[in-house]
């Protein structure tokens, strides 16, 4: 079964039945879903008629597009020189070691992506981490823990709240 069901359905009918809205639909399924499912594939392929191969070497070649569910929060770790040679690389191996998950995947309990990116223009303020789109600068693992006690607390807080 299809675990978008019916919205996926109303993003289909956005457009027509064409190849070339091909992007247009999976565009509009990452922006809804925050990734795209095999099965979402799938049926954009039946409604565009677009190879699956040719969808998913798309959907591969364009950085922003997710071929897996992301988690709650998303980390990223600039790999760029500058952060490089500022411990960029120990920031990413320390968290892969707290968090029990390697770069580019997310944790079985989907609070955390965990992704690394290459030059985020600030390299003024590296090594740089991004967490949720905001920038956090001088990384250093002391702050990188501080920050994800912050982060795993604020959930803890949630799940009291509910
Ligand atoms: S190298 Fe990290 S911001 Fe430029």
């Amino acid at each position: 079964m299809n675990p978008v069901g019916t919205n996926l359905e109303e993003i289909m009918d956005r457009y027509p039945g064409e190849p070339e809205y091909l992007i247009f639909l999976l565009q509009d399924i990452q922006s809804s879903y925050g990734y795209i499912s095999p099965e979402s594939m799938q049926r954009v392929c039946d409604r565009t008629g677009v190879p699956l191969t040719r969808a998913y070497s798309v959907a591969t070649f364009y950085q922003s597009f997710r071929l897996d569910p992301k988690g709650e929060h998303e980390i990223k770790v600039c790999l760029g020189t500058a952060c490089h040679l500022k411990g960029g690389q120990r920031l990413v191996d320390e968290l892969e070691r707290r968090l029990h998950v390697e770069a580019g995947g997310t944790t079985e309990d989907m609070r955390f992506t965990l992704n690394t990116v290459n030059c985020l223009g600030a390299c003024a303020i590296s090594p740089v981490m991004v967490v949720d789109d905001e920038y956090h600068p001088s990384m250093s693992v002391k702050k990188m823990d501080r920050e994800l006690k912050r982060l795993r607390h604020e959930g803890e807080k949630e799940v009291g709240n509910v």
